[in-house]
């Protein structure tokens, strides 16, 4: 069983959901998933970063367009100058490795979200820890990865074996539903 920094344990259920019985380790993931920050110092097997990938490349898109194009950014120096690209860039001086989520012309900003997330679902099941990053000055990273004319590059994400000491920030914040969410027009309560 791959680690998984900060995960509830087995069984343990969010109060919302503690009445009824569901066993899927689909929805523990989604549930348990969390940003980790800290990693091993080794490199990602080749076999688990093409996983990852082919994950990323199956994520939907609207229209099926897939708008979009993945830069792995292993080599140290490289990665230190990505870094220039964001203010809160931690995640990837401690990663081994960052794949950039490039929009291609006509990429919807909604895609790379999902192809983010599909790329940290599918690294959590192979007991990869992961963490998205902003890359505040795009420009500065479009520089950096050398993105023909019409690409960008707003987000990357950090991936890397967890350190087994790594914990997440902060265990299950997220507000309530009740505060969330709304019946038939905003305001009214669910
Ligand atoms: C669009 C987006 C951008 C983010 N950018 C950064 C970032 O630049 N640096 C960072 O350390 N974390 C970044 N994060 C991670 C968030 O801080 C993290 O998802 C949030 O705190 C929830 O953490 P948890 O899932 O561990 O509870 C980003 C997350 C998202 C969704």
């Amino acid at each position: 069983m791959p680690t998984r920094p900060g995960r509830p344990p087995t069984g343990w259920r969010w109060p919302a959901i503690a009445t009824i019985e569901l066993v899927s380790e689909t929805y523990d993931a989604v549930l348990g998933l969390r940003a980790i920050r800290h990693f091993e110092d080794r490199p990602i097997e080749p076999e688990h970063l093409a996983a990852v990938l082919e994950a990323a490349r199956w994520t939907g898109s609207a229209k099926n367009a897939q708008r979009w194009s993945f830069i792995v950014v292993d080599d140290p120096d490289q990665k230190a100058r990505l870094c220039e690209a964001g203010d809160f860039m931690i995640p990837v001086v401690n990663a081994p490795t960052a794949i950039c989520l490039v929009e291609e012309p006509g990429g919807y900003e909604f895609d790379s979200g999902r192809v983010a997330q599909n790329i940290m679902l599918a690294a959590d099941a192979l007991g990869l820890a992961t963490c998205p990053v902003t890359l505040h000055r795009d420009d500065r990273a479009a520089a950096v990865l050398e993105l023909p004319e019409g690409r960008r590059c707003r987000y990357a994400v950090a991936i890397g074996y967890p350190d087994p000491d790594a914990e997440p920030k902060r265990l299950g914040g997220r507000m309530p539903l009740s505060e969330l969410v709304h019946r038939n027009r905003y305001g009214d309560p669910i």
